[in-house]
């Protein structure tokens, strides 16, 4: 058994002004599969999160309602609390950003950025409502896209010709919260610089995160990295900033450090010190995040702490989305469906499972198949798992006194067997590959019950009840350690099953035990079979008539943000203010996004020969092209690559591919007119694509 640990885990924290759902799920339900898994294995181990309170949505929503935003948040809070506790989510502390112990390290983080020269001001032109009374969010304003001349586009990007844009842009813009017109207003803001710790994060990432997250962070990192606006005008429900009257933190500055915050306030109600935990160097942090918020905490996250003096996560651990029966949640179709419809019509046990049974640790989009769902349920955990108990102790109790007895050889080969897979499934939890538990399990389970019909103990009962008694203890013995191993993903059923063989603690170290010659107790319920009709009635119960969704403008636009980032800096959004998405970013379908043909249509390849190539100085990535682009003329180029070209003058003479109707972009370097291509990785594999030799520069090739 390894040493004690000390760990810290976080799920991200949901913001206030929604229902929890079957997609948030996905990172509550593994998150606590993992703390639970640790707590068995007994570590030291703290499960934190908390309710996400600030902003511009909850904001609004208390005015629509009427109420303070401190009551709308309160009466959230106890909503999302029991669909976690009714999923037998089990946090150490779920709290809130609207905390004193998040505005001390808010302000405390704040001084530190200051302090170290890290933030800067900036003005720009805002759209301003003046009935509103307020700066508009980009979802809180419509118009016509200044590019194609759309009408009825949100204030960052046209769902018609997929450009982006500043809200201030818009043609007719509408204040969607009143309908009125607003005005342009200059205002000033507030701008973490994370240039300065260009080197330091880029190296963070590649040690905090798998190589899919940081390889797409770190195309970022090809050239200067810009500011993060962290400011928000006044109204704004959330921390003001101290020495900035009138301008509060932006969200996103304190929701992570409400992890601090909550475990803080744990700290306080159990005896424990922040110091003893959060900085503690030989504590361990993980956060559980979805990949549509990597930015936030790959990047601004590590670059707050980092200038503040605290401890750095560990790792974050990023999941993907989920899809429903292959598709994204619709509400139309009745398969974007909330915690509570989901309890109203089946068992929490039934969801724990199947995501357990979908889940592998990567950040690839997980689907809930309806059909399969009620079908694996049904076969494996009550068919397969839960069978062998519900036979076996049903027997045992009817014909037998519900006395156990002994192992005999073959009974004591099974429960080894099952006992010899502990470290292999110990490995799997540990990295989070909750799918292959479930297989290993399964096989187990699969193991005990061949051996319970080959021994027939239906037939020897009538003969020889001590052959039977000996059968019957070796597959219950089996099922028992089978429990054990699902308890972090069925804590409840594991906990029955625990009382069926008179126990009252259940650790990884029981594993080494058996249980014979004692009283079995009560056969009680474990799980039961889940009915298609179940599922047909929630799916009934989640549909919105398509009028009342709202979401074919919303799905599209979100899928155009995630087309756009993948081409911008992850703060491209946040440069211009109010740009940034709120509430969440849904700027990342996939970390391999896919694009329209229309869109690939839109490039203009061409050949150009490289003039002169050389390293930029004081830059570690990037290399000055100049390149004969034929009847184009010259063009200037910078490229991140110079790891796969230490001595780019040897490229010199070269025919290369370039992108040649990209809009300049001016970088700190200089103007770069244009992309050249290239496949790979630079510095480990990879290079520039080079064209057929028959072909001669400056021709087409699009
Ligand atoms: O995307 C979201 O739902 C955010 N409320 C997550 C915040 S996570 C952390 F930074 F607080
Ligand atoms: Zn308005």
């Amino acid at each position: 058994m390894e040493a004690k640990r000390k760990i810290i885990v976080t799920s991200a924290l949901p913001y206030a002004n929604g229902d929890i759902h079957l997609g948030h799920l996905v990172e509550y339900l593994q998150t606590d599969f993992w703390v639970r898994f640790q707590k068995l294995r007994g570590h030291d181990c703290v499960y934190v999160c908390a309710d996400d309170t600030h902003g511009t949505p909850v904001m609004i929503r208390a005015r629509k309602e009427g109420v303070a935003p401190e009551e709308l948040i309160a009466r959230t809070h106890a909503i999302h609390l029991k669909d976690f506790t009714d999923f037998q989510i089990a946090f150490d502390n779920y709290y809130t950003t609207n905390s004193p112990e998040n505005k001390a390290f808010s302000e405390q983080i704040y001084a530190a950025m200051e302090k170290s020269g890290g933030i800067t001001k900036k003005t720009s032109p805002q759209l301003y409502c003046e009935r509103c009374r307020m700066f508009l969010p980009d979802r809180y304003v419509k118009g016509t896209c200044p590019k194609c001349g759309a009408a009825n586009q949100y204030g960052d990007s046209c769902d018609s010709c997929g450009a982006t844009y500043g809200a201030e842009e818009l043609g007719a813009p509408t204040c969607t919260t009143c309908g009125g017109t607003p005005v342009v207003r200059d205002s000033e803001h507030l701008y973490f610089e994370l240039e300065p710790q260009h080197d330091y994060l880029a190296k963070w990432i590649t040690e905090h995160t798998t190589s899919d997250v940081s390889n797409k962070l770190l195309e970022w990192f090809a050239e200067p990295l810009r500011g993060w606006c962290i400011s928000r005008d006044a109204p704004y429900f959330g921390f003001e900033i101290p020495g900035h009257p009138g301008k509060f933190f932006y969200v996103w500055v304190d929701a992570p450090i409400g992890y601090l915050a909550s475990l803080k306030n744990w700290c306080g109600k159990n005896g424990q010190t922040f110091e003893d935990w959060w900085q503690d160097p030989a504590a361990e942090r993980y956060h559980f995040i979805g990949k549509d918020i990597i930015r936030f905490h790959c990047l601004f996250w590590p670059g707050m702490l980092h200038t503040a003096g605290f401890q750095q996560p560990d790792k974050i651990f990023v999941h993907g989305f989920l899809t429903v029966n292959g598709e994204k949640m619709s509400k139309s179709k009745g398969t974007f469906v909330n915690a509570r419809t989901y309890l109203d019509h089946l068992p929490p046990e039934a969801l724990r499972y199947y995501y357990a049974a979908k889940l592998g640790g990567t950040t690839d989009d997980m689907d809930l198949n309806l059909a399969d769902f009620v079908q694996r349920v049904n076969s494996d955990l009550v068919g397969k798992i839960t069978n062998i108990a519900s036979r076996g102790g049903q027997m045992l109790h009817k014909r037998l006194g519900g006395r156990l007895g002994t192992l005999d050889a073959e009974g004591a080969a099974l429960v080894a067997k099952c006992r010899d897979a502990a470290e292999t499934i110990a490995k799997f939890y540990e990295e989070r590959r909750f799918n292959q538990v479930v297989v290993e399990v399964s096989r187990l389970a699969d193991a005990a019950n061949e051996y319970f019909d080959r021994r027939e103990p239906w037939k020897t009962v009538k003969t020889d009840e001590e052959t039977t008694r000996t059968t019957l203890t070796a597959a219950l013995n089996a099922f028992r350690l089978i429990a054990i191993y699902l308890k972090p993903i069925l804590p409840v059923y594991a906990d029955k099953a625990m009382k069926l063989f008179g126990e009252t603690e259940w650790t990884w170290a029981t594993l080494g035990t058996v249980r014979e010659n004692c009283a079995l107790g009560p056969y009680e319920y474990l799980a039961s079979r889940i009915d298609a009709a179940q599922v047909e009635a929630m799916v009934a119960a989640a549909t919105v008539k398509p009028a009342e969704t709202g979401e074919v403008a919303h799905e599209s636009r979100a899928s155009k943000n995630r087309g756009a980032a993948a081409a911008s800096q992850p703060f491209a959004d946040d440069s211009g203010l109010l740009r940034a998405a709120e509430p969440r970013p849904k700027e990342v379908a996939s970390l391999r996004p896919t694009i329209a043909f229309p869109d690939f249509e839109k490039l203009d390849l061409r050949i150009g020969v490289v003039q002169s190539c050389e390293i930029v100085p004081k830059s570690s990535k990037l290399l000055k092209f100049v390149l004969d682009a034929g009847s184009l003329g010259t063009r200037t180029i910078f490229s991140g690559i110079r790891a796969a070209y230490p001595e780019p003058e040897k490229l010199v003479g070269r025919e290369v591919v370039f992108v040649a109707n990209l809009a300049p972009r001016k970088m700190s370097v200089g103007v770069s007119e244009g992309m050249i291509l290239f496949a790979g990785e630079p510095g480990t594999c990879g290079g520039l694509l080079s064209p057929d030799a028959a072909a001669g520069g400056g021709t087409v090739v699009s």
